[in-house]
């Protein structure tokens, strides 16, 4: 069996007390109310790691950012380097974000670059691929994701797969309101998946946690993760409201 997992992405929201404040608030809840299907990962700003990993230590949330810097140390004023984040005892790191791939110019090499040096450090990487508008309307969404995913990641060997969660997320429907139809994120799910098997084998490809991003909410998230090759979810704006992103954990 799969994992099936929700993330939250909080993205740069929240200062120091407001975010502590809110990952007590998740992790009691979880606590309380334990997530029957699959496990619950939040992705916050640099700033939130050290204090999160505290407040989670005994439960069962994993913790992540969002982002890491495309070198391992050294002089480069302002970065935070994968093994950094390590050490706060974060597990995870969002690598390939569409803002990261629109705002700040990160190419397929860089977000490579920056996945190799994660897993090196001990991460787990949530690896972000999609298609914009243009190229889904120009019916290129296939030969995108494809390109992203053979320039991104298919240098990994085998064993480095295993840290691997793919999150496809159509950059059309990230914080639109607009989604992709449950059919339309199966077909590419679907798509990623025959190419994990083409590359790495059947076994791979069965295991690879695929998770659908872009606006989703309460109200679509259990259809789109009824879907055989959805595996959950990688959650922005509903994962700054409890209620929201509880109960999107639930409709796993
Ligand atoms: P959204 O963002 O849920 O606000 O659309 C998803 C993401 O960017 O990861």
């Amino acid at each position: 069996m799969r994992k099936k997992i929700v993330a939250g992405n909080w993205k740069m929201n929240m200062d120091l007390e407001e975010g502590l404040k809110f990952v007590g608030s998740i992790d009691k809840y979880f606590k309380e109310n334990p997530p029957e299907k699959g496990s619950v990962i939040l992705c916050t700003p640099f700033i939130h790691l050290a204090g999160a990993a505290q407040i989670l230590k005994q439960g069962k949330i994993s913790l992540g950012a969002q982002n890491c810097a495309s070198e391992a140390s050294g002089a480069y004023t302002g970065e935070v380097s994968a093994w950094m984040i390590r050490s706060t005892g974060a597990e995870y790191v969002i690598i390939g974000h569409s803002e990261r791939r629109s705002y700040y110019n990160e190419d397929d090499k860089l977000i490579n670059k920056k996945t190799l040096l994660a897993i090196n450090s001990g991460l787990k990487v949530i690896f972000c691929i999609g298609e914009v508008l243009a190229e889904r309307e120009s019916d290129k969404h296939f030969l995108i994701v494809r390109r992203q995913l053979e320039e991104g990641l298919f240098t990994l060997s085998p064993e480095q797969m295993d840290m691997i969660v793919i999150a496809y997320e159509p950059v059309w429907a990230i914080g639109t309101g607009l989604t992709a139809s449950p059919d339309q994120a199966q077909e590419m799910h679907k798509y990623i998946r025959d190419l994990i098997k083409e590359k790495y084998g059947s076994d791979c490809a069965k295991k690879m946690p695929i998770l659908y991003g872009g606006s989703c909410k309460p109200s679509n998230a259990a259809e789109i993760f009824s879907k055989p090759d959805v595996d959950g979810g990688l959650i922005g704006g509903a994962a700054l409201k409890k209620e929201d992103f509880t109960a999107i954990v639930e409709a796993l």
